[in-house]
């Protein structure tokens, strides 16, 4: 689908119409770290840009949908815009399995008229060292949590992407193992900053930005941000995610942003934000440090990267 630019609501617009919502996170939090079905109440509140400040300006849509990751496309940035119109988003079922009391397959369409749809102005840290600020459409995962209704032996969540060789010419390659997945640990998908998005700038999701459904988890390094969602299973051991699957030494589990902990090939200090020439520092957990960083107290950040 090509959006002419003249669709596209200028950002000052689009910002002065946004609610801004100085919420004290800090109500979430306790809500978020206590047990799963209680955390659902935080999804209600409002968690919106606080962490921005005046150096954060958008990305424009053009930047956010012309330089994407999405190799089921192919593997230049480029790519994804330009391999991905054969992809049908629509209809959509997510099913739901593993460790839960109601296993299920949703149809997506149902569920968005169960859920709130809210903004959230984000940035996002590739691990390739650039960055974006985006203004996501979606729900807390956590909406998706309690309708699965894990049992309390799921600790961790594990997502999969469609495979449809057909439609996404990339998978008909090795270029990396089919279907990517990734995985959260319970607590991490219960946070109230991790959303399932379907839009941005009040658009639909384009296919190359993970149409209709992608993760947004803004304290890790993107690649987490798993796109096209097809499967949400709960299970009890940390599951197989594509990049660490694929290099653990490069790639781990975790993957929080971090500035003191360095890709083995380049350092994460620094970053370039797509648009500007200059680099910027780069912020432990992605500058949402004080909402997420007693998810992780105690543990060795050096090992659990
Ligand atoms: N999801 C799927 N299914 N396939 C992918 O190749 N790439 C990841 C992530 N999600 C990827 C994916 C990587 S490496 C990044 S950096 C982000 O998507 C990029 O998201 P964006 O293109 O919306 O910026």
């Amino acid at each position: 689908m090509k959006i002419l630019p003249s669709e596209i609501t200028p950002y000052t617009n689009y910002l002065n119409r946004r609610k801004f919502i100085k919420s004290s996170i800090a109500t979430s939090l306790v809500l978020g770290t206590s047990t799963g079905l209680q955390a659902n109440h935080a999804s209600n509140q409002n968690i919106y840009d606080n962490q921005l400040d005046e150096n954060d300006s958008l990305n424009s849509f053009e930047e956010i949908t012309t330089y994407n990751n999405f190799y089921e496309f192919g593997m230049g940035k480029t790519d994804p815009a330009e391999n991905s119109g054969d992809f049908k988003p629509k209809p959509w079922s997510i099913s739901l399995e593993g460790l839960i009391n109601n296993p299920q397959v949703l149809d997506l369409e149902k569920l968005l008229q169960k859920v709130t749809i809210e903004d959230r102005v984000y940035r996002l840290r590739c691990v390739e060292a650039w960055s974006m600020v985006i203004p996501w459409q979606g729900f807390p995962l956590a909406e998706i949590i309690k309708i699965a209704d894990p049992l309390s032996s799921a600790k961790f969540i594990q997502f999969e992407t469609v495979f449809r060789p057909e439609e996404m010419p990339g998978q008909k390659r090795r270029s990396l193992p089919w279907p990517y997945v990734e995985g959260l640990r319970i607590d991490e998908a219960m946070h109230p900053l991790t959303i399932l998005s379907t839009g941005l700038y009040g658009h639909d999701l384009l296919n190359q930005s993970g149409a209709p459904l992608r993760l947004v988890v803004p304290w890790k390094y993107g690649f987490k941000s798993i796109k096209s969602i097809s499967s949400i299973r709960f299970v009890d051991k940390q599951p197989d995610a594509t990049w660490p699957m694929l290099a653990p030494s490069e790639y781990g589990f975790y993957s929080n942003v971090n500035n003191l902990v360095d890709h083995p090939r380049w350092s994460q200090g620094t970053e370039r934000r797509i648009g500007e020439f200059k680099r910027r520092k780069t912020m432990m957990y992605n500058g949402y440090e004080e909402d997420v960083s007693h998810l992780y107290k105690g543990m060795d950040l050096k090992k659990y990267y």
